[in-house]
């Protein structure tokens, strides 16, 4: 009884104490946001403002915090997850159900501690485990620029998520596990070019938010990690920014890698899907400088060249003659008027799909998606009506999707693995025989 009493109590100390560790890691680094408030009354200069709605785009914030055909920056977008839909917050600075009633040490205790100004804990589908790395200063010029918008009175959604993973308690766990606020510190040994482009990259940039693979909680190891993974729900590889078989960029020179974040389009990559989206509302806006810092920054990224060992090339395929003859006549048949016969393309129309590494890459996750689902690359200024891809999903069976992406994987020079139908039946959502 004694002895039952005491492993009781030893229990007890324990849950307390890791209560309490999880509850200091969830307020560590906390600004005091009831002092600054009275600090924060000077109004904003232009040039702030300016720059706040230029650490926006740089962010893309717009992209998560508007709905489809719901006015700019109220929220509202549902975000499906593997735990169920997070919606987006109004930030239109309405005082009842956007950030109106926000002081800028609220808006950046969001950003950087992902907490919300009524201390509800926020949600990591908010990328704030890359955001954190923000600095006050450029807070401080986003929540200038948000307040110059005008209000829109929306209020926000409640989450749908599964239990457990709707309970704060839950949510408080996965923080002390996987967040921990950060700062961007500046390497010594690089230059300040390269610093700006980890500081863009690993915080608003937050590509490491799609370019990294996620464990089974969605947690992802870090800003610093860019080595590819698919995205949850929507099926979209995006691809390793740390290999040339994938998207590495370190033999590119700069002003190509420059070219693509600017147009979408280049002779050698072409951005499709939710990259197309990155492009299209973020990196297009951003400035020469702010790009090459960029491309010297991935460039700089271990493993991204092709001469690096641990780049292994892609395997060769055996395909069955019979599925090679039917794959390459429905190529014919529904590809080749766009992207030519010998898998050629046109330079800013249609991407070449010879020699694309798009094409060969181990994951045939995105192939299948445009196949099925078509897609346009981003209009920008350098591209300002690009041409689209037509949906096949009606048109093209997982058998006849998987015989022509076989037949692009290994035609023309290409060497990749096949793709089976079970592959692209997965991928799909719908598991024919
Ligand atoms: C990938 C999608 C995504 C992007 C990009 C994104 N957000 Fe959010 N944001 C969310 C989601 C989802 C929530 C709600 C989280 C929750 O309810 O727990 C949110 C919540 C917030 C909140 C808290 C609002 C409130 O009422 O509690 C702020 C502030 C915010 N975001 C600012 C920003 C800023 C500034 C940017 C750009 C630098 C940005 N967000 C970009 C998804 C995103
Ligand atoms: C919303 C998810 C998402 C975000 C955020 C994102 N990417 Fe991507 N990215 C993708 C996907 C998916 C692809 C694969 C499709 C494609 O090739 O365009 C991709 C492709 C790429 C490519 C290869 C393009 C080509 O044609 O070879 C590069 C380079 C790249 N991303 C860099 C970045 C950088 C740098 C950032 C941050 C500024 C970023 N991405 C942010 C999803 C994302
Ligand atoms: C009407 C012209 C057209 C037809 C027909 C067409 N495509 Fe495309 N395809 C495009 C365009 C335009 C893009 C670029 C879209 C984007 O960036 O989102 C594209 C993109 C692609 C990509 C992605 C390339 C990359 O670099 O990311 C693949 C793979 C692809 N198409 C395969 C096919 C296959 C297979 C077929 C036949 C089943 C086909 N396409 C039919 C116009 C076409």
């Amino acid at each position: 009884m004694k002895k039952l009493g005491i492993a009781l109590l030893a229990g007890m100390v324990v849950l307390v104490a890791v209560a309490a560790l999880v509850w200091h890691l969830n307020v560590q680094d906390e600004p005091d946001v009831s002092a600054s408030v009275a600090a924060s009354t000077s109004a904003p200069t232009p040039a702030v403002v300016a720059r706040g709605q230029y650490l926006a785009r740089a962010g893309d914030c717009m992209a998560c915090h508007t709905a489809r055909g719901g006015a700019t920056f109220a929220g509202g977008l549902a975000l499906a997850t593997p735990f169920g839909t997070v919606y987006t917050s109004n930030l239109t600075p309405d005082m009842e159900t956007g950030i109106g009633s926000w002081s800028s040490a609220e808006f950046w205790r969001a950003l950087h501690n992902g907490r919300a100004k009524s201390g509800r804990l926020l949600y990591p589908a908010f990328p704030y485990t890359n955001y954190t790395k923000v600095t006050r200063e450029d807070s401080d010029a986003l929540y200038a620029w948000l307040r110059t918008l005008a209000p829109v009175h929306q209020p926000n959604r409640p989450n749908a998520l599964r239990w457990p993973y709707n309970t704060q308690a839950a949510l408080a766990v996965w923080r002390a596990l996987f967040f921990k606020p950060g700062a961007y510190i500046p390497d010594g040994n690089r230059t300040a070019e390269w610093n700006r482009g980890a500081y863009l990259i690993q915080g608003l940039g937050h590509c490491s938010a799609c370019h990294a693979t996620r464990n089974v909680l969605g947690a992802t190891s870090g800003a610093l990690d860019l080595a590819g993974g698919l995205i949850p729900v929507q099926n979209w590889y995006a691809p390793s920014l740390e290999s040339a078989h994938e998207a590495g960029v370190a033999d590119w020179d700069v002003p190509r890698i420059v070219e693509l974040f600017k147009t979408g389009t280049t002779r050698h990559g072409w951005v499709t899907g939710p990259m197309a989206e990155a492009v299209l509302n973020g990196t297009q806006y951003l400035s020469q400088q702010d790009l090459v810092a960029m491309a010297q920054y991935l460039k700089a990224l271990p493993g991204a060249k092709a001469s690096d060992a641990a780049s292994v090339p892609p395997a060769h395929a055996r395909v069955n003659p019979a599925v090679a003859l039917w794959g390459a006549r429905l190529y014919k048949d529904n590809c080749a008027q766009c992207h030519g016969a010998t898998g050629q393309g046109v330079p800013h129309a249609y991407p070449a799909l010879a020699g694309n590494r798009a094409v060969t890459m181990d994951s045939p996750a995105n192939l299948v998606q445009m196949v099925l689902y078509g897609g346009f690359a981003p209009a920008t200024a350098g591209n300002p009506r690009p041409f689209g891809m037509p949906p096949y999903v009606l048109v093209l069976n997982d058998g006849e999707i998987a015989a022509v992406l076989t037949h692009i994987r290994t035609a023309w020079g290409n060497q990749a693995t096949q793709v089976s139908n079970v592959q692209v039946g997965q991928l799909r959502g719908s598991a024919t025989p």
